[in-house]
């Protein structure tokens, strides 16, 4: 494809990809489409174990390698933004710009394409799925097809940023993510005779209490941590004192050794304080995704050919949301972008729009990026 055909065909993707969002693990019609794309344009699609997503080549079959990744699933969230091109998915939405980074991506890949034989090396192109509920990440990374890679890059939507924008950081950008589910068990009785049983609703609400002073009083007052407790339950009718309590929360930290004092200091609590109260407690524990950590010489780098591609840049607008796109980064250094999608609708909300002016800029520049990597890695 002709560099100047890149512009209109990325565009009418992400309108494809934006009316057609499928959820993590589904997205069969989304990687249908790519490897379509893919092919049309004499792409090496590699061969993987992969139910949905793809992974394609540009370039040399040796030597350097750098990695560029789009994440394409999209959100059980129910569209309205009115837009021509809205989801005819119904009850799903690319509420978080999946779909925008899917057709930039695939507009870098077609860049890359049309000068491959001036490539110093190759770029894989990693089209992952299921982003959303973390697993997508991994799998790709399980089948060793970045084993080679010295640097990977992503972007991510910016609603915060307007179009022309580019919020870039060394060091963490977004937090780790656990999910915790913790029960309490004490003894059900009458309402009217609490000294015949265990109640686990005092217990409950001192708890909850007490696990907000994990981050205030435990947790370094200089870094951003936190405990969100998202789901209480207890009892189902009013004169009856429950035997079981049972709640569940999210933490956020922005670096190991926070990670495990917040883990540590919610078992010491719910055990310590089940057992004043005569209960007893038991926690469910799943680890999510590390924090995503921009590697410092190559954030470097990449602000370096973002503003040669014209970008205002800015500081990476801090979160403690989390992105699997950490879990690459664990193997090898990566760099991960907020480009502005014009101000909007927050990422995840219904009414969430990403500008596609944005769109063939952001293609430029992780054509750019990979491209001037590899020259960096030979
Ligand atoms: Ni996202």
């Amino acid at each position: 494809m002709k560099e100047s055909s890149v512009k209109s065909f990325i565009e009418e993707m992400f309108g494809w990809f934006h009316a057609h969002p499928e959820l993590s693990h589904e997205e069969h019609e989304t990687t249908a489409k790519l490897k379509e794309v893919l092919s049309k344009e004499g792409i090496r699609i590699l061969e993987l174990p992969l139910e949905t997503g793809v992974v394609a080549e540009i370039g040399r079959e040796e030597g350097a390698m750098a990695a560029l990744r789009a994440d394409i699933d999209a959100l059980p969230i129910r569209e309205e933004t009115g837009l021509p091109y809205a989801s005819k998915n119904e009850g799903k939405m690319h509420a978080c710009g999946h779909d925008f980074h899917t057709a930039a991506v695939l507009g870098a890949a077609l860049l890359l394409k049309g000068r491959e034989d001036a490539l110093p090396g190759r770029v894989r192109i990693v089209f992952q799925p299921a982003e959303e509920v973390s697993g997508g990440a991994g799998r790709v990374l399980a089948t060793g097809v970045l084993k080679d890679a010295g640097a990977i890059f992503a972007i991510h939507t910016s609603s915060l940023l307007p179009v022309g924008t580019l919020g870039l950081s060394p060091g963490p950008v977004m937090a780790a993510v656990d999910r915790f589910v913790l029960r309490f068990r004490g003894k059900g009785c009458h309402a009217a005779h609490p000294d015949e049983g265990v109640d686990v609703i005092p217990l409950l609400a001192h708890f909850i209490g007490a696990a907000q002073t994990i981050v205030s009083r435990n947790a370094d007052p200089f870094a951003a941590n936190l405990v969100s407790i998202t789901r209480v339950m207890a009892g189902n009718t009013w004169n009856v004192l429950p035997e079981v309590a049972e709640l569940e929360g999210t933490t956020r930290s922005l670096r190991k050794k926070d990670r495990t004092l917040i883990k540590d200091r919610l078992y010491a609590l719910a055990k310590g304080e089940a057992a004043a109260f005569g209960a007893t407690a038991e926690m469910e524990w799943h680890e999510g995704p590390p924090p995503t950590v921009n590697d410092a010489a190559w954030t470097e780098f990449a602000l370096g050919v973002a503003r040669a591609q014209g970008y205002r840049l800015q500081p990476a607008p801090k979160s403690l949301a989390g992105e699997d796109f950490a879990l690459y980064q664990e193997k090898l250094p990566g760099v991960f972008a907020s480009v502005g999608t014009g101000v909007s609708a927050p990422n995840h909300s219904p009414k969430f729009i990403a500008d596609p002016a944005a769109l063939f800029p952001a293609a430029g520049f992780l054509a750019a990026l990979a491209e001037r990597a590899l020259g960096r890695m030979s």
